[in-house]
């Protein structure tokens, strides 16, 4: 039997039950709007928006910037609200140019990056991009189709159109051919394509050839989106209930689709810095001896690490905010003491309120005082049992019991110098048959900009787990201004990363958790999660020495790197398995430490921009091979920044022989420093058949090398033309670096990068507190020409002077010259094919001219 029912009847089936599935064949309850053949009318055009009407429905589209159209549908005379938990108001309130671009058949309203067109009879809804290519379009029935209560909007699909986002799906990339549900679920040892998982995020991009434009469905009720699977040429998606109000980006590339998509729905804060570093965990460390003693070996083995975790076990019965005073009899000294040999500690805040009405429990005391928990219909306050056994929910959607919340946080954060916190079980999870709350617990929504009223949990649910981030992250904030809040949640909703990291919840210790962990965080970065991370060796079971060292090998390559289990695993840390596999271990995570300086620039960016940290190969190289997504063929490869490529064997668990695509330029093997050379063209194949083994453009054409898989080995490449900041290895990020900054150039006719760094704690960086370098460099015959760009910022770093390491370039008879700086230290190193020397630091333009000997 198939896993899923095809998505219409799914979704049809989940309007009538409130639950999903219904068998395959059930008729559909769907209806075209009433369609008298009466036309459209023009209600009117102001500003940026196009308003017409034909009986009880009316669309209005309004343009916010020249690439973001928003689409509201209304289906009984009125428009929804302007109101969202996501999209972010000054984005809703902005407002295009825009001009009238009405044609016989339709209301057409264009800005500079695209236009959109509503069908006079129909209201049928197309949208084209800049280029007047139609991106995205309603089937000819019009623009949605209702069973009186959800909706479905359904648009055509070509045969070359693939799909990304979605959030966090353990499956391939592309969910064309996918029908995915969205309501935030506990979903513990979920296995490849279960749905639904922990998060809702109703975003999609749709690639084409190369272009790329990108949808944002922003409804909080359990929705469906079909990708091809009912109807091969069509995409269907929609919701149980709630308004229809949607975004369309027009791109056209796959990083403007992203940009715009945080734009609307906002980016993450700058981490602080230490969340960068090596994170260990389990569920749960029994007491304060134990704690004590994986840090300390952590430091005597020289495993560099940053971050202790705090499971369930160290409260008193799992009560949230308490301490199990037995366990833990001294965890204030305790933290002082991780601190002092620089781990941070990070502690779970679960939102499960125990339910001790008298006493004296001061969670319970104070939401109850202050109305703040989610109520029965009947008024009641709901109780459901969970780790602490019966238990209360804050009202996340009220304002007061977000606050009350936040406060919540003083002991531990204020007294206890706890540094991070960790939203778990926010779907939330109750451990009773639904597995949450009943869809009729009764929320009040108190916000600005929301009407003030009751919402059904129906339609908060996946809206309420992104909530208690917030509500964790503003609490924080309020608490130590000046300090950046590091939160961790599990289930979320589009726009979540404003407030909190996010992992992949409970996955298992399998071959292939591992393989699937790469496109699953990949999909939450294209979705606006920036800084993720999985569950780094499996939680579920306990992994072989192999797998756990292979996947704290790629972990390093992941924003978060956290090593998690299971209650009753065996233990995960790094020397589990005696010394050759610490050794390897070892060595990758002492590889992150080296490359901080990069990671931090690349996370820094990410901030700013939205474009996220691991990114997969389409959206660094849009145009490879004609536009097909070099992803489809080297499903396991990602980007980690602009400057690395990671290429695990798609299969990790076996000894065979596999290719790896190098996308289109030249390419460094990082660990040997050699430049690739023995690459081929390789022949760029697209699901739908298409293939093209010549690329029109030759500079857009990928190449491929056999990779044979060794034990402790895995392979990252360098683009040539990068520089890229190192620093010498410390065991934490709160140590100094002793001796010069790094810098890795690759050698390439035209060479550029990046260094941003600032301290790692606080906001100064807002008030230009912070250093960003930008290098660049050109190499024409036998000359290199490099310039160290005036810093920006009045931040200054901890280097006094600079290792600059050439790669790519050939040891010769004659010593290079080096003008512009006093280069000390000169020397070639044979087996990495490298030119060193050492500069001084300046604060001014440094411009170096490198003349290699003949
Ligand atoms: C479920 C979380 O996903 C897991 O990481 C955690 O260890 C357990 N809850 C216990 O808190």
């Amino acid at each position: 039997m198939k896993r899923f029912p095809l998505g219409h009847v799914l979704l049809a089936s989940t309007i009538v039950t409130g639950i999903a599935m219904a068998s395959v064949g059930a008729a559909p309850a769907w209806a075209e709007p009433s369609q008298a053949q009466s036309a459209f009318q023009l209600v009117q055009r102001a500003g940026n928006t196009l308003t017409v009407r034909k009986g009880a429905v009316i669309i209005e589209v309004a343009a916010l910037r020249d690439d973001v159209f928003r689409i509201r549908i209304g289906r009984d005379g009125t428009l929804p609200r302007d109101e969202s938990w996501a999209a972010l108001e000054n984005s809703r309130n902005s407002k295009a140019e825009v001009r009238d671009e009405d044609t016989d058949p339709a209301f057409g309203l264009a800005t500079r990056g695209g236009s959109i067109q509503i069908n006079r009879i129909s209201g049928a809804i197309s949208v084209e991009n800049a280029n007047h290519a139609v991106i995205l379009s309603d089937a000819p029935s019009g623009p949605f189709t209702t069973d009186g209560r959800g909706f479905q909007l359904t648009k055509m699909m070509s045969p070359d159109l693939h799909i990304f986002g979605l959030g966090d799906k353990l499956a391939p990339l592309d969910r064309r051919g996918y029908v995915s549900q969205n309501w935030n679920t506990d979903a513990y040892t979920f296995q490849e394509r279960q749905e639904p998982l922990y998060k809702d995020i109703p975003f999609f991009i749709g690639y084409e050839k190369g272009h790329a434009y990108g949808v944002f469905m922003d409804n909080t009720w359990r929705s469906v989106f079909d990708f091809g699977v009912a109807h091969q040429d069509r995409m269907t998606f929609g919701a149980a209930g709630g308004a229809i109000d949607y975004y369309v980006m027009t791109g056209p590339t796959p990083k403007d689709v992203v940009s715009s998509y945080t734009w609307l729905t906002g980016r993450s804060p700058m981490p602080p810095r230490w969340m960068f570093g090596f994170q260990q965990s389990r569920y749960s460390y029994p007491d304060e001896k134990t704690v004590r003693a994986i840090a300390a070996r952590l430091r005597k083995d020289r495993l560099p690490a940053d971050v202790i975790w705090f499971d369930i076990g160290f409260q008193d019965h799992n009560r949230p905010f308490t301490v199990d005073a037995k366990a833990f009899p001294h965890f204030k000294e305790l933290i002082a003491d991780l601190a002092r040999d620089n781990f941070h500690s990070v502690v779970i805040t679960d939102l499960h309120v125990a339910h001790l009405p008298g006493a004296h429990y001061a969670p319970y005391d104070l939401g109850a005082a202050q109305n703040a928990f989610v109520h029965r219909p009947d008024g009641s306050v709901y109780i459901g049992p969970v780790w602490p056994g019966p238990a209360v929910f804050p009202d996340f959607t009220d304002q007061k019991a977000r606050t009350y919340w936040g406060n919540l946080f003083r002991e531990r954060y204020i007294d206890d110098n706890v540094a991070g916190f960790w939203n778990d079980m926010n779907e939330p999870s109750i451990f009773t048959a639904l597995k949450t709350m009943p869809n009729d617990n009764v929320h009040h929504i108190d916000e600005p900009g929301f009407q003030t009223r009751d919402a059904t949990h129906e339609e908060m649910h996946n809206v309420y787990g992104m909530e208690n981030g917030r509500a964790t992250y503003e609490g924080l904030l309020k608490l130590k201004p000046d300090q950046r809040p590091f939160v961790m949640m599990r289930a979320s909703y589009a726009g979540g990363q404003r407030y909190a990291t996010t992992w992949t919840g409970d996955n298992t210790s399998t071959w292939n958790h591992l393989r699937l962990s790469t496109p699953q965080l990949l999909s939450l970065g294209l979705s606006g999660f920036a800084y993720v991370g999985d569950n780094l060796g499996g939680f579920v079971n306990s992994p072989p020495a192999d797998l756990l060292t292979a996947w704290l090998e790629l972990g390093m390559f992941n924003p978060i790197a956290e090593d998690h289990t299971d209650l009753g695993t065996r233990p995960q840390e790094p020397w589990v398995d005696g010394k050759m596999h610490e050794d390897i271990r070892r060595r990758y995570i002492e590889e992150r430490y080296r490359l901080l300086p990069y990671i931090y620039t690349v996370g820094e960016e990410a901030s700013r921009t939205g474009i996220p940290m691991m990114r997969p190969l389409f959206l660094e190289f849009p145009q490879a091979g004609g536009g097909l997504a070099l992803d489809l063929q080297a499903p396991s490869e990602f980007m980690w920044g602009a400057s690395f490529l990671v290429a695990p064997s798609p299969f990790p668990e076996e000894a065979n022989d596999y290719k790896i695509i190098l996308p289109p330029g030249a390419w460094y093997d990082y660990w040997s420093g050699q430049k690739v050379e023995n690459a081929t063209a390789a022949e760029a194949t697209g699901n739908s058949g298409t293939s093209s083994a010549i690329v029109a453009d030759a500079s857009q054409t990928p190449h491929m090398i056999m990779e044979h898989p060794k034990f402790g080995l895995l392979p990252v490449f360098v683009k040539a033309g990068s520089i890229v900041p190192r620093e010498p290895l410390t065991q934490s990020t709160e140590e100094i670096p002793q001796g010069p900054l790094q810098l890795s150039v690759y050698a390439n006719d035209t060479m550029s990068g990046d260094l941003y760094t600032d301290d790692g704690k606080t906001f100064d960086f807002r008030k230009g507190q912070y250093f960003r370098q930008h290098f660049d460099g050109s190499l024409t015959n036998g000359t290199l020409s490099l310039a160290l760009e005036a810093p920006q910022g009045q931040y200054r770093p901890w280097w006094k002077s600079i290792d600059v390491t050439i790669y790519g370039v050939s040891m010769s008879a004659k010593a290079p010259t080096i003008e512009g700086a006093k280069a000390t230290n000169v020397h070639f190193d044979g087996k990495m094919h490298a030119m060193h020397f050492t500069i001084p630091y300046q604060v001014q333009t440094t411009k170096l001219t490198i003349t290699m000997g003949r």
